[in-house]
């Protein structure tokens, strides 16, 4: 930790006054340099009084994202890699383990110039969206091949404890929020050309949160959480709550509340292959969390990936 953040860290713990000379102790630093960071925090919107006789106490924090902020709400010891603006977390990522750099870690941006979305779409991304990619070790994880399914519930999960409202997960991994979808995720692995195997998922992760506008032509299938921007729980708690969900989730026996929220299940769906579209009804999810349908010449098919939609 920082100095800011350590100054931080205490004002935010305690809630209360607590004096320069305190956090000097605890810091090691001097109380010139614990007023310098004090300032810096002050310029960046921390409300923080300064009482003469007692110490310094922290009024109100601002909506922002800073590393220093942002890392209080993280998992404990896992590295954060942050940027103002990067193309895209996921090719950062890939980028920082070819050159070396060990998982876990999360990659994190305040906005994407070239964010990539499935299928070689592109993922709007900008201000006051949610961006981060989670870098873990394939060989920490129970199952690979659930990854991007357990991610769709962690996220989802982590937006109902935040919005108060009900979130569902439309199969394979779109969240979704008063019927729009508010979240992207794209996973990739890693791969060591050594063995050929995937050493590293790179678990990507868009949140609509406090987007202000949303491209026109995904008006209507898409939306944002809080697009004047007034979230009741700040973006860095957001962030930190879904990322410490997926990690939780990831280890845990999820395919039931998956499937309680899998809202196309039951339904009469479309599934589009190869941009051809074939009606069908969802009938179950099995155990790899492939989605069982049957068409309409009575055919079932356990379908591991891909894209399907609703009939009306
Ligand atoms: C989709 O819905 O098609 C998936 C969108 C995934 C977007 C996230 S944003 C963070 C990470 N970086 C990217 O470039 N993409 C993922």
């Amino acid at each position: 930790m920082n100095l800011k953040q350590t100054v931080l860290s205490e004002l935010i713990d305690n809630g209360k006054v607590i004096s320069g000379e305190e956090i000097a102790k605890k810091s090691g630093k001097s109380r010139v340099a614990i007023r310098k960071a004090i300032l810096s925090l002050t310029e960046q919107g921390f409300k923080i009084e300064a009482e003469q006789s007692s110490g310094y106490r922290l009024i109100s924090s601002p909506d922002i994202l800073t590393p220093e902020y942002l890392s209080l709400y993280l998992p404990n010891d896992l590295p954060l890699k942050f940027y103002e603006t990067i193309d895209s977390t996921n090719s950062e990522a890939k980028r920082l383990l070819s050159n070396g750099e060990k998982a876990p870690f999360v990659v994190v941006a305040k906005e994407q110039s070239g964010g990539r979305g499935r299928r070689g779409r592109s993922f709007s991304s900008p201000e006051g969206g949610l961006y981060f990619s989670l870098v873990l070790k394939a060989n920490e994880i129970n199952s690979v091949e659930l990854v991007t399914t357990a991610t769709a519930l962690g996220v989802a999960k982590a937006l109902e404890e935040l919005t108060g409202e009900k979130v569902q997960i439309k199969w394979v991994n779109d969240v979704y929020f008063r019927g729009k979808k508010a979240v992207g995720i794209l996973t990739e692995g890693f791969i060591n050309m050594e063995f050929a195997q995937v050493e590293e998922v790179v678990i990507g992760v868009g949140i609509n949160y406090e987007t202000p506008t949303i491209p026109d032509e995904l008006k209507d299938i898409a939306i944002s959480l809080y697009p004047k921007q007034d979230a009741p729980h700040k973006m860095v708690e957001a962030l930190g709550l879904t990322i410490k969900n997926i990690i939780s989730t990831l280890n845990s026996d999820f395919l039931p509340e998956y499937k309680a929220r899998c809202f196309v299940l039951g339904k009469k769906i479309n599934v589009i292959k190869n941009g051809e579209s074939t009606p069908a009804i969802a009938l179950d999810l099995d155990e790899k969390a492939h989605l069982v349908v049957q068409y309409e010449n009575g055919c079932v098919e356990h379908l591991s990936s891909g894209e399907v939609s609703i009939r009306f």
